[in-house]
């Protein structure tokens, strides 16, 4: 099983991620977390160029390019091995990022998203997608709290950036209704820790 989860800055997707992972290797199950972008030494140093520096480093069709690079070879070295081996993959962001934040948020053309997708993701698409929705006043206080030093980035977008962007999330989740599950990120953590779990046994 292939499980991604999206969402905006400071959202809680990688206590639940942790969370997940316990759980299923309590039950036996081999899991294999892993993130984009990144994942992989190439794809860690493609993530070095994203998500630190000035806001306008890059455009958004430059920042769709590099995620698909860093995408193509975390596909190849970890995702599909781990699923041809029958692990449970479970990925802290995945293509859905991109369409949220380069795409409706960034306003990099679709034509180029959806070309990437369709020759890169190919039938790797994830069999659950949790969208973890925020206000993104909340995600952005929550995420400067944490400090991820100078990985950020996005967050020094600006709020209409991060408003497109959840605005966005919550249009691929309309559109996706049979992979996409939207989740509360206001609940307290052990809530969305059950709504995930019940999700993935319903
Ligand atoms: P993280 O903070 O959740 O680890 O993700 C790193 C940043 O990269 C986050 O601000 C979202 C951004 N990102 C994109 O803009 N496009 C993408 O395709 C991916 C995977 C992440």
């Amino acid at each position: 099983m292939f499980i991604t989860f999206e969402g905006g800055e400071g959202s809680g997707k990688s206590t639940q991620i942790k969370l997940l992972a316990e759980r299923l290797e309590s039950l036996g199950k081999p899991v294999v977390s892993t993130r984009e972008p990144g994942g992989t030494p190439d794809g860690e140093a493609v993530r070095a160029l994203l998500v630190t520096g000035e806001a306008g480093r890059w455009t958004a069709e430059a920042e769709t390019l590099l995620n698909y690079a860093a995408r193509d070879n975390h596909l190849n070295k970890i995702i599909r091995p781990a699923l041809i081996n029958g692990q449970t993959v479970l990925c802290d962001r995945f293509m859905d990022s991109t369409r949220a934040y380069q795409g409706y948020a960034g306003a990099c053309t679709f034509h180029l998203i959806d070309e990437l997708e369709l020759s890169i993701v190919g039938a790797t698409k994830p069999d659950i997608t949790f969208i973890f929705d925020l206000d993104p006043i909340i995600g952005l206080k929550r995420a400067t709290k944490q400090g991820k030093g100078k990985e950020d980035r996005y967050e020094r977008m600006g709020l209409a950036f991060h408003q497109r962007l959840r605005d966005g999330f919550l249009e691929i989740a309309a559109h996706n209704l049979e992979r996409c599950r939207v989740i509360n990120a206001a609940d307290p953590i052990d809530i969305v820790a059950r709504t995930i779990w019940n999700h993935i046994n319903g």
